[in-house]
């Protein structure tokens, strides 16, 4: 049997980038031998194997047929037979598509190192169009690579054109696609993610509500960019520019979809958009599971973030609900997801990018103040049950008083 490297260890090599896993194709080898040799195997009827030791993924060469819609509907072919070449062509990209033996031979049958070179994501085959989560994959990669000077082939993008057209990406589980939605967002250009599946008809798919924003304008005092598509992109690079979590990056995608339900009529003001977007982001979150902080924060900051904007003249009794919704006692750490996601919002503004936010400060301020409030004198004093709550609630309301009143003065 022979063993080669292939995938993104050859690929992040190549590019100097530093290699995490490794994944291992195996030629010349039936299950019989990898078994005998100590390899467990991953599934019942999927011709890869883990490690004794590193626990590395080792997968027999294979040709991978498609026999039926969906993620089900694949036939595996591995057998002895089957060569590096046939193995790697299956593959989605060129880059993708490199296989190096122990001596860092490089096999390169379809141009992976002149794509490289030219900073170029193609598709190796026809083969490509046989899992529709690879439409995802090249956008997610287009994200992570932009900042090298990748694009997409003009011809990748025409077949992930007619993949989003089919109507193969609604058979993707929710699963599948959020991993690699939350992949995507984590990369240093998230919003190149965005834009790719957008210029591919994927979006619209895939999360119509946020393709829903682009061509939808805001009012240009306060959004020089003025189309709400846009500024969302510009929200979200602002995001990974200050390294913020996924929580963060996913509540600043959503946070303004219910701009796009603004009757043209009243544009380019949005009122209550904050609350007409809850429904679609909650639709959002369920469509692909997505996990209950990041839902959770998306519609909190969908529902609040303009009074983030406008912390410093919220009234004290605004402020203390304010603070209630966020259940700020018991979750600091949400509630400062909210502010980076309010300052994102922001600077996510042509010409705000370095504006400061005082209101980060002045929220954070009233959080402690309200924190601050000791419930034992309470107690001594003989406050129970809601009487207990509503004393803690008068107590904070009078320190977010004289916060505000300290902080004008
Ligand atoms: N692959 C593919 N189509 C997919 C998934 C994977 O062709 N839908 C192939 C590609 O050759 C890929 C390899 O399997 O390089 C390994 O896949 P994976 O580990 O998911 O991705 P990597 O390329 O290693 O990229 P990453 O750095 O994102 O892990």
């Amino acid at each position: 049997m022979r063993i080669y490297k292939v995938g993104g260890a050859v690929r992040d090599r190549l590019l100097g980038k530093p290699v995490t896993d490794i994944d291992w194709v195996v030629v010349g080898a039936t299950t019989e031998e990898m078994l005998a040799k100590g390899f467990r195997p991953v599934g019942a009827d999927f011709p890869v194997f883990l490690h004794p030791k590193s626990g590395e993924e080792y997968a027999l060469a294979r040709t991978e047929r498609k026999s039926g819609r969906g993620y089900g509907g694949f036939t595996f072919h591995a057998s002895p037979e089957v060569t590096l070449e046939e193995d790697l062509i299956r593959r989605d990209l060129t880059i993708n598509a490199m296989a190096e033996d122990d001596q860092q031979n490089l096999t390169d049958p379809y141009h992976g190192q002149r794509d490289l070179k030219d900073r170029l994501l193609r598709h190796v085959s026809p083969a490509f169009a046989e899992d529709p989560l690879r439409v995802l994959r090249v956008a997610r990669f287009a994200a992570r690579y932009a900042g090298l000077g990748f694009t997409v082939a003009p011809e990748t993008l025409e077949l992930m054109r007619q993949l989003s057209d089919s109507g193969e990406l609604q058979a993707l589980t929710p699963e599948r696609s959020w991993k690699e939605i939350s992949r995507a967002l984590m990369e240093d250009q998230p919003q190149v993610f965005i834009e790719v599946l957008r210029a591919c008809g994927a979006l619209k798919v895939l999360m119509p509500e946020v393709d829903a924003l682009f061509g939808v304008p805001q009012p240009p005092a306060h959004h020089p960019e003025i189309d709400t598509g846009a500024h969302t992109l510009s929200v979200l690079q602002q995001a990974a520019l200050h390294k913020q979590p996924l929580t963060v990056r996913w509540a600043c995608l959503l946070h303004d979809l219910g701009k796009g339900l603004t009757p043209e009529a009243e544009w380019p003001r949005h009122i209550a958009h904050e609350f007409k977007g809850l429904k679609l982001i909650k639709a959002v979150n369920e469509r692909f599971k997505v996990p209950r902080d990041c839902a959770e924060l998306a519609l909190l900051v969908g529902e609040y973030h303009t009074h983030g904007h406008r912390a410093l003249e919220l009234k004290p009794s605004t402020l203390l609900e304010l603070l209630q919704s966020f259940d700020v006692y018991r979750r600091p750490q949400r509630f400062e997801e909210f502010i980076a996601a309010c300052e994102m919002d922001a600077r996510g503004r042509t010409g705000f990018e370095q504006r400061s936010y005082p209101q980060a400060d002045y929220l954070r301020g009233a959080a402690t103040a309200a924190r601050n409030v000791a419930v034992q004198p309470l107690l001594e004093q003989g406050f129970k049950g809601p009487e207990l709550g509503e004393a803690i609630k008068r107590e904070r309301l009078k320190a977010l008083k004289a916060y505000k009143e300290a902080a004008s003065a």
